[in-house]
């Protein structure tokens, strides 16, 4: 199989969310923009805590699940089931909403940077109405590896081979397998990781800028774009003349209807107009 290239850039827009948190978003910014399984990827990112302090007051999701990575700051997430869960620099957390969740995530800093991001992956339709569940990750967590040739690879979902040695994220029960990693490269280093073929995949460089692909076919992806690849088993990835951070995601494609109502993924319209009436009568979760 041949590695895979990159196909296709969705540039992300400002947008806001929440309680009018300023945010950038690639995935999701419509419902055209999206790769099965993932629904929507938003960054967040200010040393300004007007974008940011009026952080997500309590809100709805039903029927898919959503992570929740911080690069820097400290949020603190509560929901209907007694979980808090307190989210700093380097830590993550996991949420398959299933039939319901109600839950808040409020910044616990009035000043300084919040920079992260929150990743939204969809559940096949025998998984989006069971009980909720959460895990909330600590930095000390995530494992890094150093790559021999400079840079690190963390892993913050599933599983993968670096450099020939195995290494799994905290977060293992992502429906669709999803992989998730950070990956760090000093300038003029590159990366080459196998990725599962039956996967979609995506890559999302959030400093600096990467290439992509093999050396007739690269191309380049600029900082805050998602990247969607090709299929293929492999992928190069490359940091030119300066330094470059990027996220990878892969996962199972789940191949079914998508009816999206805000923070309603469902099958059919009925099935949202029956998450819209669970909620406002009470019965979400
Ligand atoms: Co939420």
């Amino acid at each position: 199989m041949p590695p895979r290239e990159l196909q296709q850039i969705i540039r992300s827009i400002p947008t806001s969310d929440g309680g009018g948190v300023k945010l950038r978003r690639s995935l999701g910014q419509s419902q055209s923009h999206r790769l099965d399984p993932f629904l929507m990827l938003d960054e967040f990112s200010s040393t300004n805590a007007d974008d940011y302090i009026a952080g997500f007051p309590d809100h709805p999701h039903r029927g898919f699940e959503t992570i929740t990575y911080m690069l820097d700051g400290h949020m603190l997430h509560e929901d209907h089931l007694g979980n808090k869960g307190d989210l700093k620099s380097g830590g993550a957390q996991w949420m398959k909403a299933g039939r319901g969740i109600i839950h808040s995530e409020m910044p616990q800093q009035e000043s300084g940077r919040m920079r992260g991001f929150q990743l939204w992956i969809n559940l096949p339709a025998k998984e989006k109405m069971l009980v909720a569940s959460y895990q909330d990750v600590k930095p000390e967590e995530t494992p890094i590896m150093s790559l021999a040739k400079g840079g690190t690879v963390k892993i913050i979902a599933g599983n993968t081979e670096i450099e020939g040695k195995s290494i799994s994220g905290p977060i293992q029960d992502i429906s669709s397998k999803a992989l998730i990693v950070d990956v760090r490269l000093p300038a003029g280093a590159s990366i080459k990781l196998p990725i599962n073929p039956d996967h979609n995949a995506f890559i999302y460089p959030f400093e600096g800028k990467v290439s992509i692909g093999s050396d007739e076919n690269k191309r380049v992806l600029e900082s805050q774009a998602a990247g969607i690849l090709s299929l293929g088993d492999s992928i190069e990835i490359y940091a030119e003349d300066q330094a470059t951070a990027f996220l990878l995601l892969t996962a199972h494609p789940i191949k079914e209807p998508i009816v999206q109502y805000g923070p309603f993924v469902m099958n059919t319209t009925e099935e949202i107009e029956q998450a819209i009436y669970d909620y406002k009568t009470g019965q979400l979760v």
